[in-house]
């Protein structure tokens, strides 16, 4: 089928790349110049493990296209794909103006019966909208649905072609039919051999197809991310109060994780989540609530879990280190999470300018962040290995969960540091190891130090622990 995507961003490339390697003809369609020219050259304008790879082969079989005239891209689409970013312009209000500004092109240039499928994230309602102004610029309706995206950063390629489901707010059943035949290798997993081979395991059987009207569509979209972002909050939490009272964390997760109803992903305690849809999105979430007179209690509280959770760094330099003035810290990591080089709310920057302003020294190392964005400018220095890093520091703080940090070999890192002291914000080391390396290991929600003793107690007693912990 012939299709059109708005937008060369992380969501519309990773769409039309994808759709292409299924065999649709896909016109992308930006607004910068020198992107087009970039992608048509090959190159990505971000790291995404697999889409490179997808895009050149696309672009050259002629699947695959890149342009700035909109009339160009749209003209023989069958659907196009908005994918535009939909920032918050603060209190929590969403900026669809890129959005409009697509809408207007698609309603110009597009066919008669384009499907306009809107996949950037955007407030209940804006189906309508994008209807509306379709009509007042074109003097003619064209069918709309929502269609959301659930892709993670790092795994976005996989999460397009083997997705949990599928989700598809429309007003005419007619429409959703015209999803199903453009996603229907995936619905089926029916996918060419060497895509099943570069995904590894996926699930079997057909993929769920979700179909339901478009504010429910925009709203399992914001719903999805408030839900993993509380839910990441709440380990969190455990995670203080087993810092304060006693317990793992880690082995919580799993205690709680095995429970079927519960579920093991999104557990993992850590210093925060970040990046380009948590944050903005459960912002968002909670705007839209609050324009009806709502309180979003849990939203709220699952930020401010969040903010505090980014301060656990701090917290935990001040009760090792006492004075943190003149100390030098090592930052692991700066990423938001590994697999990528995006800095988009990352924990790191927040860590690393308050401890500046407690005029810490910073030293980072980052596998993939190789240029620092303006706020991180002359606030840390970079180098060029984890062991460089290290070397003469009072603290070590993980900051990202990049595997190669697992590898690390903990002696050595004890060797180079002045103070042998380790922040785990990502609970990725092994505690005993560590602490057999000669390391003050320090997790997040782990126990200082295991003070269950063998024989202390008889686990087998109905009793418990008895009186004297
Ligand atoms: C998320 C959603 O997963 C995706 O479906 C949506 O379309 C965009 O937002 P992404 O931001 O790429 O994707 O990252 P994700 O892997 O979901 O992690 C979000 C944040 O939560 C990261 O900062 C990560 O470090 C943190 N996190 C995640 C935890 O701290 N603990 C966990 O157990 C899981």
């Amino acid at each position: 089928m012939e299709l059109a995507v708005v937008g060369g961003g992380h969501v519309g490339l990773v769409t039309a790349a994808c759709l292409a390697e299924l065999g649709h003809r896909v016109r992308v369609q930006d607004v910068d110049g020198g992107r087009v020219e970039r992608l048509s050259a090959g190159e990505l304008p971000f790291h995404e493990p697999g889409l490179k790879e997808l895009t050149v082969r696309g672009h050259r079989a002629g699947r695959l296209s890149f342009h700035t005239d909109a009339e160009v891209a749209l003209k023989r689409a069958t659907a196009a794909f908005l994918c535009v970013p939909t920032p918050n312009n603060g209190g929590g209000r969403v900026d669809v103006s890129s959005l409009m500004a697509a809408t207007r092109a698609v309603a110009r240039y597009a066919p008669p019966d384009c499907l306009v499928v809107n996949r950037s994230t955007a407030p209940m309602g804006t189906a309508r909208l994008i209807a509306s102004v379709v009509c007042e610029q074109r003097g003619a309706p064209l069918p709309v649905a929502v269609n959301p995206e659930f892709l993670a950063e790092g795994t976005a390629v996989r999460d397009f072609l083997a997705p949990d489901r599928l989700v598809v707010g429309v007003w005419e059943e007619a429409h959703a039919q015209v999803l199903r035949r453009i996603y229907k290798p995936i619905l089926r997993r029916d996918l060419p051999p060497h895509l099943v081979r570069d995904l590894g395991e996926v699930p079997t059987g057909d993929v769920p197809f979700v179909v339901t009207s478009p504010p429910t569509a925009e709203l399992i979209k914001y719903a999805a991310n408030a839900f993993l972002a509380v839910r990441v909050s709440f380990i969190n939490e455990i995670a203080r109060i087993a810092e304060e009272l006693g317990g793992d964390v880690y082995e919580v997760a799993q205690g709680i994780g095995l429970d079927h109803r519960i579920g093991p992903h999104f557990l993992h305690a850590g210093i925060g989540w970040g990046g380009s849809c948590f944050p903005k999105d459960i912002v968002a979430l909670e705007g839209m609530a609050r324009t009806r007179g709502l309180e979003a209690r849990i939203l709220r509280a699952a930020n401010e879990v969040n903010a505090e959770q980014r301060r656990w760094v701090a917290r935990k330099l001040r009760t090792h280190l006492g004075t943190l003035a003149g100390r030098r810290v090592a930052l692991l990591g700066l990423a938001y999470k590994p697999g990528t080089d995006d800095l988009r709310d990352a924990p790191s920057v927040e860590i690393a300018t308050e401890l500046a302003r407690l005029s810490v020294r910073l030293q980072a190392y980052d596998p993939m962040v190789k240029d620092l964005p303006a706020e991180l400018e002359g606030v840390v220095e970079m180098s060029s290995d984890p062991l460089d890093a290290a070397r003469g520091a009072d603290a070590v703080v993980i900051v990202t969960e990049w595997a190669e940090f697992a590898q690390l070999d903990l002696a050595e890192l004890r060797s180079v540091m002045s103070v042998p002291l380790v922040l785990d914000g990502r609970n990725l080391l092994d505690p005993v190891a560590a602490r057999a390396a000669g390391l003050t290991y320090v997790g997040v929600g782990r126990p200082a130090f295991v003070d269950i003793p063998e024989g202390r107690w008889d686990t087998t007693s109905a009793d418990g622990p008895g009186g004297d912990l």
